[in-house]
């Protein structure tokens, strides 16, 4: 029942707009631009032009916790979390900036960026060189790790780069991502499929129409709380370890605004407790990861 109507909201939500519904404490509430972080001289001059005046517009990718993910509130609504959002709102205001969040599968934050229609884009994203002629890089402000991941009953087959790398196996990793880059490296054998959410990956490993995966570990451990069921075999080496925040290319004012913004918010322990909070929250009984095509919750 509950299902039910969470199902209906989001539906809603994602056909209304693709602008982030609910928002909660992750929102706006950045209004009075102008007074904003006079101090710290970040936009004090004004100088920082972004793709719609006024706004730091960020593009995201909710599958993700417990960097970004639906959470759902007391009153059943689906609600725009993780500590990319709160890390996304505490930038914007640094700059003065009113919040607008852009959703979209985590290959659509890599198009945005590259057609300059999002100032940013904060998805967990990895400085991967390949990604540099489409956008910049933040400085890291979190390191997760990578991983491969099944299922308990599987978990003693599914154990090594050797036992997934036959085609009768199938692989899973997000579209766009580094984590298909890695099941393309490490089990090229495989029958890798990329699906477009993470999520997707995750109801496909438990539904076992999925072997395994490729997952950052992070990641593979916030659904793990949720999905007992999904274990994590091993550790996959990885050489640009680290999140960072992708900026539109060709605004330097904005990429050092962007970096003052994140040692800001690691210094005075922002960051620290956002983490802290988007990892309590993706593990509680609010939280839904699983999602179909169009926003509905998964039975
Ligand atoms: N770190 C990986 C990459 O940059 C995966 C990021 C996926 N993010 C997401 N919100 N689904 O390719």
């Amino acid at each position: 029942m509950k299902k039910k109507v969470l199902a209906a909201l989001l539906a809603g939500c994602m056909a209304m707009s693709l602008v982030a519904c609910g928002g909660g404490d992750s929102s706006s509430d950045s209004s009075s631009a102008a007074e904003a972080n006079t101090d710290d001289g970040a936009d004090a001059e004004g100088t920082v032009e972004t793709v719609s005046p006024g706004k730091l517009t960020v593009a995201t990718s909710p599958d993700f916790a417990p960097y970004e993910f639906y959470a759902i509130d007391e009153d059943g609504n689906p609600t725009l979390s993780g500590f990319d959002m709160d890390l996304a709102q505490y930038i914007a205001d640094y700059m003065g900036l009113e919040l607008e969040v852009i959703t979209v599968d985590f290959d659509g934050v890599l198009s945005e960026l590259q057609t300059k229609s999002v100032d940013l884009g904060m998805a967990g994203l990895s400085p991967d060189p390949a990604r540099e002629s489409i956008m910049d890089f933040s400085d890291i402000y979190y390191t997760g790790g990578q991983s491969l991941v099944t299922v308990k009953d599987n978990a003693d087959k599914y154990n090594s780069f050797e036992s997934i790398n036959t085609p009768d196996v199938t692989v899973g990793a997000q579209t766009g991502s580094i984590q298909l880059d890695l099941a393309n490296e490490n089990s090229p054998e495989a029958d890798i499929i990329s699906l477009p959410k993470v999520t997707d990956i995750i109801s496909e490993l438990l539904a076992g129409t999925m072997d395994a995966a490729y997952i950052e570990t992070a990641v593979a451990e916030s659904y793990q709380k949720n999905y007992p069921d999904l274990e994590i075999v091993m550790e996959v080496p990885y050489d640009q370890e680290g999140s960072s925040i992708g900026v539109v290319k060709d605004n330097p004012e904005l990429l050092a605004a962007v970096n003052e913004a994140i040692a800001a918010a690691i210094d005075d322990g922002s960051l620290e407790q956002y983490i802290a909070d988007a990892t309590e929250l993706a593990a509680g009984q609010t939280y839904e990861g699983l999602l179909d095509e169009s926003g509905n919750v998964q039975q």
